[in-house]
């Protein structure tokens, strides 16, 4: 019998809101393939609740371990990496699988007007904290010879998605962020990675007023012919946090059903 590829590895997995959100394709690929997975949550009662019971769906899961966490905030971001790495003895990997923007100014027509408050708050969750989390996981992660971070983005990072508006500044922002960390942190063997995954229907995806159309335009438009399911995703998050991927830092994989390479 051939060893899981990632056996022996665990590590922290952010944003599982319910059992579409991407977090719960790519923990559940990961849990297939031999890891071990802690699960992040926003704080709160009814949160915690609903993201165990997207947890204790996935196959393997074993006893669920929970932090509550707002990333928004220092101390929770603390909390959590203290009292993981006060139980796990290793940090192989962590997965940012977050973002927040208001959706108030997620539509067409809406980007120019947007307000300060809200272009900074859609920055700060959606791309600070993968430095902040970075910041945090390095130091287990020396420990043990190095570690894999993954954060999750999209297209309207580099082109103009009408709707996306202010998390394409965002998501530009995350991508950016993640080479600079890929470029301090691969010394220490960290690798750096993003995944730009095509559309998919969940909470987060529901805020942003384009998505109908970006999920009615990738079957026609993109090569597969199809717009991406989760497994996709997860396959890839499997292969990035896994020793295969070993020379792969500083950069973006797309998991779009191939939809950026297409110009017209
Ligand atoms: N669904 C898509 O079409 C799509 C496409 C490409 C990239 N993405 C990205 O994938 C990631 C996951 O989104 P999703 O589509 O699975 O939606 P989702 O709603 O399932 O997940 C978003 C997560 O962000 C978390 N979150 C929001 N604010 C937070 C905060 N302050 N602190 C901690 N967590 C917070 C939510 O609790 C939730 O778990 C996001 O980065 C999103 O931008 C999504």
């Amino acid at each position: 019998m051939t060893t899981p590829l990632l056996q022996g590895k665990t590590g922290l997995v952010f944003g599982v809101a319910n059992d579409r959100s991407y977090a719960w394709h790519i923990a559940s690929a990961l849990i297939a393939h031999g890891a071990r997975c802690a699960f992040q949550h926003l704080p709160g009662d009814k949160n915690e609740r609903r993201t165990r019971m997207a947890c204790e769906k996935i196959e393997g899961a074993g006893d669920l371990t929970l932090y509550p966490c707002d990333a928004s905030k220092d101390e929770d971001l603390d909390s959590v990496f203290d009292a993981y790495t006060k139980k796990h003895e290793r940090l192989d990997f962590v997965i940012h699988s977050i973002a927040f923007a208001d959706r108030e100014w997620l539509s067409y027509g809406k980007f120019t007007e947007t307000p300060r408050e809200a272009y900074l708050s859609a920055i700060d969750i959606s791309a600070y904290t993968l430095a902040a989390m970075a910041h945090r996981a390095a130091e287990p992660m020396k420990a043990t010879g190095g570690g894999s971070i993954l954060a999750m983005s999209y297209y309207g990072a580099e082109k103009i998605v009408p709707g996306y508006n202010v998390m394409g500044v965002a998501k530009a922002a995350l991508e950016c962020t993640m080479r600079y960390l890929a470029g301090e942190l691969g010394q220490h063997n960290i690798r750096v990675n993003t995944i730009s995954g095509g559309p998919l229907k969940t909470l987060a995806s529901s805020a942003v007023g384009g998505i109908g159309a970006m999920l009615e335009s990738t079957p026609i438009k993109a090569p597969l012919k199809r717009n991406v399911e989760g497994a996709d995703v997860g396959g890839a998050a499997v292969f990035l946090v896994s020793d295969l991927a070993s020379g792969i830092t500083a950069e973006n994989i797309y998991v779009d059903c191939g939809v950026n390479a297409v110009g017209v």
